[in-house]
């Protein structure tokens, strides 16, 4: 058995314990928001919080998450965590997705992002631009994506 906590619940899961913490969350727990890109931690569709940091949940095994704490797109966009709430806030004022398939990492990785920042800065669009480089976005919502982020880090400012 493997003990994950997600979302602040603790679960027991009889699953491998080489299996992608993507297909734990997926298939065992029902948390279908994180979704399946490439699989090899290139595109960042994947993206959930391991302790507060982005991470890529197709390449982690659930072993190495045992004893952390997950969050995923599920607790970000329902839950009042205010980091959490003006990112979504910013993503609907600039009506950031288009087939929205990659948009549940891109939020997850912002969210960690602005996490990361000590209050009160307000990031450059490079700054942002490096932030989210990792998240790749298929429909080209790069711009909307950058300017979501600058307004949600005025928002917390
Ligand atoms: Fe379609 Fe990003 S909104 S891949």
């Amino acid at each position: 058995m493997t003990s994950l906590q997600v979302n602040g619940r603790d679960h027991q899961l009889d699953v491998d314990p080489s299996t992608p913490v993507l297909w734990a969350l997926r298939d065992t727990l029902g948390l279908t928001g994180t979704k399946f890109g490439c699989g090899v931690a290139q595109c960042g569709a994947c993206t959930v919080h391991l302790d507060g940091q982005a991470i890529r949940s197709c390449v982690t095994p659930v072993a190495s998450a045992e004893g952390r704490r997950i969050t995923t797109i599920e607790a970000v966009t329902a839950g009042d965590d205010r980091v959490g709430r003006a990112v979504r806030d910013a993503w609907v004022r600039h009506d950031v997705a288009q087939c929205g398939y990659c948009q549940s990492g891109q939020i997850m990785t912002a969210t960690a992002y602005l996490q990361s920042l000590p209050r009160g800065t307000q990031p450059s669009a490079a700054d942002i631009d490096a932030a989210m480089a990792g998240n790749i976005c298929r429909c080209g919502t790069y711009a909307r994506i950058r300017l979501a982020v600058a307004d949600a880090a005025r928002a917390l400012a």
